[in-house]
């Protein structure tokens, strides 16, 4: 008799979000309204791809993603990729910032198997809900072969993202995410995998940080810069305790002439400061318009604000050094 072929057993931890999210009327929605039970029984298919067992770790719009719930989220998460028997796991979440999420589990958990993120713009009750299908080939992702030792991935609008890579560009449209410096890890049609290309940096196994024991974070706050930007906020992050700051700079991360003596002041009181780029894309590198040697600054590379604030507070949290904090965004 022939055997049976092994079923891929695949955990879903939800978040919230929109994707779990009801309407409240012509327009208004609630976040994180129904239960990760629910979301599963609204895709009977997924029956076809994957054994299906469910953990709801948060129920909450992902504005009010923390540190805390990360470290809550990546615990359960390490847990379920501890067993033997679980092919991969699916996490659902807010689009907001499933990003940041996204990076820090992909720097934090040690695991080779898939980990696959994945949300939705509309709400689950909407006019052409997007959540079924992006959920639908989430699973088949995470109960792919293929999908081993990528890193942690998202899976929207049949496109697979790398965790590093990805980015929210637009505020409503089921095509938000981009990937806008190095594109693309694949295309996943109905079920059907493409992967185009490597992960280039370190993750998951690979990663210094995995698996992650810490109980907290340090602070770090972002500075939005603009025209003109004075000194005021960077001082205030400072004086609230801030161990970093990362600046949104303008261009290639640069900085008014106020706000960088307060960087570099700041620097000297002990916090690190660390430059990105506010535009969404491209590359911020040391030593153009500032001596960053000098200043003691770290650049952030290909880094948008919010991930550099992830690999800056896990550094931080290591006690590293601006140079060793440097070599980070080198590598990760
Ligand atoms: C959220 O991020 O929780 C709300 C927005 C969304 O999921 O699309």
């Amino acid at each position: 008799m022939a055997e049976s072929p092994t079923v891929p057993r695949i955990r879903l931890l939800a978040t919230g979000g929109t994707i779990a999210g009801a309407q409240t009327g012509a327009r208004g929605y609630a976040a994180a309204a129904m239960s990760a039970e629910a979301l599963l029984g609204a895709v009977p298919e997924l029956t076809d791809l994957a054994a299906m067992e469910v953990e709801q770790v948060a129920r909450i719009g992902s504005q009010d993603m923390d540190e805390a719930i990360w470290l809550k989220l990546a615990s359960r998460a390490q847990a379920a990729l501890d067993e033997p028997a679980i092919t991969g796991i699916v996490i659902t979440h807010g689009t907001d910032t499933m990003e940041e999420t996204a990076y820090f589990l992909n720097l934090v958990l040690k695991s080779t198997k898939p980990v696959v993120l994945v949300g939705a713009m509309r709400p689950a009750t909407a006019i052409s809900a997007d959540g079924p299908m992006n959920l639908y080939n989430a699973v088949a992702v995470a109960a792919s072969a293929a999908a081993v030792d990528r890193g942690v991935l998202v899976v929207s609008n049949d496109e697979i993202h790398f965790a590093r890579e990805i980015a929210k560009t637009n505020t409503t449209q089921v095509g938000t995410f981009k990937s806008p410096n190095r594109g693309l890890a694949g295309l996943v049609n109905r079920g059907r995998l493409h992967f185009f290309g490597p992960v280039v940096r370190r993750h998951t196994a690979g990663s210094e940080f995995a698996p992650i024991t810490a109980r907290e974070l340090p602070r770090v706050e972002i500075i939005y810069a603009h025209a003109g930007l004075q000194r005021d906020l960077l001082d205030a992050a400072v004086r609230i305790g801030a161990k970093g700051i990362v600046l949104a700079g303008v261009g290639a991360g640069n900085l008014s002439t106020g706000a960088l003596t307060a960087c570099a002041e700041a620097v000297k009181a002990g916090v690190m400061v660390v430059r990105s780029s506010r535009t969404g894309g491209g590359v911020v590198e040391r030593n153009i318009e500032f001596d960053d040697d000098a200043y003691g600054f770290v650049v952030a590379e290909e880094l948008n604000p919010q991930k550099a604030r992830v690999l800056l507070m896990l550094g931080l949290q290591r006690g590293l050094d601006a140079a060793a904090l440097q070599a980070l965004f080198t590598v990760y």
